[in-house]
């Protein structure tokens, strides 16, 4: 076996350590698609990669896979496949809808490609997995018909294109009668060919309160991973019947022309007259203009040829619970960061994306008992580092200056993170409930 694993630029010290510990001890015989790599592909890859997903072949055969091997194998090894940018080595690991492969995982499939990749005994493949019907809301299945679906104007995605970013308007007014707390949201292309280009988005509800102030929110986001956001029991966001729902939506073209294409949010209520204990926002936009010391870099000035980092804080005026993290930059944005500085001084990294690709926006969401808990008064810092250099394998010109601005080739910096605010008393039983189930799963 040792021969066929040494791979030429296995990523680090980890892996090699992986495939000396696990591959070559568990036994002797080949790796084969039917034994090892047909799991792997169907639990981590065919939720995009089927007919009816965003990715650009189906890999549920071995027939499907095997011209596909050699790609797969250099797409896995860089860990550009499964898309999941995170830094693995730092920060919070335990996620609800982490897609990336283990260290063993990843030594396989390189081991198997440069094997030939091939198929061992077809009798031995798992059963092909069931995925959801693209059709229907997946939520539907737990939470029934939802109480509301609104549509993004109509958009053709052309045949053959570079992706498209898209974002408009649509009126809120009358879609519900009173303000009405959200349980849950969806947001999917339209059934069959929508759900192949929307690779991303999200519809924001714009909307304001009794008082006049803004109060926006996600009704729908579609991300990787998983098909809707479910608040968990007794949280809720309140929405108001007013405004507007703005629709930022990403398609990649899949070389058939997709006409009027409309993305759909599905919205599941709780009970009229239900209010929730915990209030979300949902999402929040952090960055300077929700807040002195955020960090929207809109003075940002990238020579050519350089590399540069900023970084910018925020107070949270109340205690809060984090239970997502979705960094946004543009095509020179290489890494970003969160770390929580506790208001006892010290420190706690709590996640970092590494790779970061502008033409993926991935929503982190942290798995419930990693979800950081943060006491009032805890400063938030985020730290956005950009590589306009040749380095940097998305930058399409290291010869430019770059300055803050809305287009690709222009730069931002900004975090979205989903934030539940809590009162001192939901803090401390929070705290004081987790510490129990860490203490009790410890002690089994
Ligand atoms: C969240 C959806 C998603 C998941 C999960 C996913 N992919 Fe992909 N994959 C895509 C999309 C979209 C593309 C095309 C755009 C891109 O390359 O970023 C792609 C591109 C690829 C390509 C390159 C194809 C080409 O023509 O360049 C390979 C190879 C690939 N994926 C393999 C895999 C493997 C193997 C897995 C699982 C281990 C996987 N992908 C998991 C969505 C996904």
């Amino acid at each position: 076996m040792k021969n066929l694993i040494t791979g030429k630029n296995l990523l680090s010290g980890l892996v090699l350590l992986a495939l000396s510990n696990t591959v070559v001890l568990a036994n002797e015989r080949a790796i084969t698609y039917s034994e090892d790599i047909a799991a792997i592909l169907f639990d981590k890859c065919s939720s995009c990669h089927n007919p009816d997903g965003i990715g650009p072949m189906s890999l549920l055969s071995y027939e499907e896979v095997r011209p596909w091997a050699p790609l797969i194998s250099y797409k896995v090894e860089r860990r550009e496949m499964p898309p999941w940018h995170l830094d693995q080595t730092v920060g919070i690991q335990a996620y609800k809808n982490d897609v990336s492969l283990n260290a063993e995982q990843i030594t396989k499939v390189i081991a198997w490609a440069q094997n030939g990749a091939p198929q061992g005994d077809p009798a031995l493949t798992p059963p092909q997995p069931n995925l959801p019907d693209a059709g229907q809301w997946q939520l539907s299945s737990t939470l029934g018909a939802p109480d509301f679906v609104v549509k993004s104007p109509p958009y053709t995605v052309t045949a053959n294109a570079q992706d498209q970013w898209w974002v408009r308007n649509t009126s809120f007014e009358g879609v519900i009668d009173e303000p009405r707390y959200v349980r849950a949201t969806e947001l999917k292309g339209s059934y069959p060919l929508g759900v192949k280009v929307l690779h991303h988005g999200h519809a924001q509800l714009r909307s304001f309160d009794d008082n006049g102030n803004r109060a926006s929110g996600p009704v729908g986001r579609q991300g990787v991973g998983k098909g809707g956001d479910q608040f968990p029991e007794g949280t809720g966001m309140l929405i108001y019947p007013s405004g507007s729902i703005n629709w930022n939506l990403h398609y990649f073209p899949i070389n058939e022309i997709v006409p009027n294409e409309q993305a759909e949010a599905a919205v599941w209520l709780y009970p009229r007259g239900y209010k929730p204990e915990f209030e979300t926002r949902g999402e929040q936009f952090f960055a300077a203009d929700s807040g002195p010391g955020g960090l929207w870099a809109n003075d940002l000035v990238l020579p050519p040829d350089s590399v540069k980092s900023l970084q910018g804080v925020r107070v949270l005026e109340k205690p809060a619970l984090i239970t997502s993290f979705r960094p946004h930059m543009h095509m020179r944005g290489r890494a970003q960061s969160l770390q929580a500085i506790y208001p006892d001084g010290s420190r706690k990294m709590l996640a970092r994306v590494d790779k970061y690709d502008h033409s993926w926006q991935i929503n982190y969401e942290f798995a419930e008992d990693a979800a950081p808990l943060l006491p009032q008064g805890t400063m938030l810092m985020i730290t956005s580092t950009w590589d306009n250099t040749a380095d940097n394998p998305n930058n399409p010109d290291p010869r430019q200056w770059v300055v803050f601005g809305q287009r690709g080739v222009d730069e931002m910096s900004h975090l979205w993170l989903g934030i539940t605010y809590l009162s001192e008393d939901q803090f401390d039983r929070l705290t004081a409930e987790r510490n129990a189930r860490l203490t009790a799963a410890s002690g089994e």
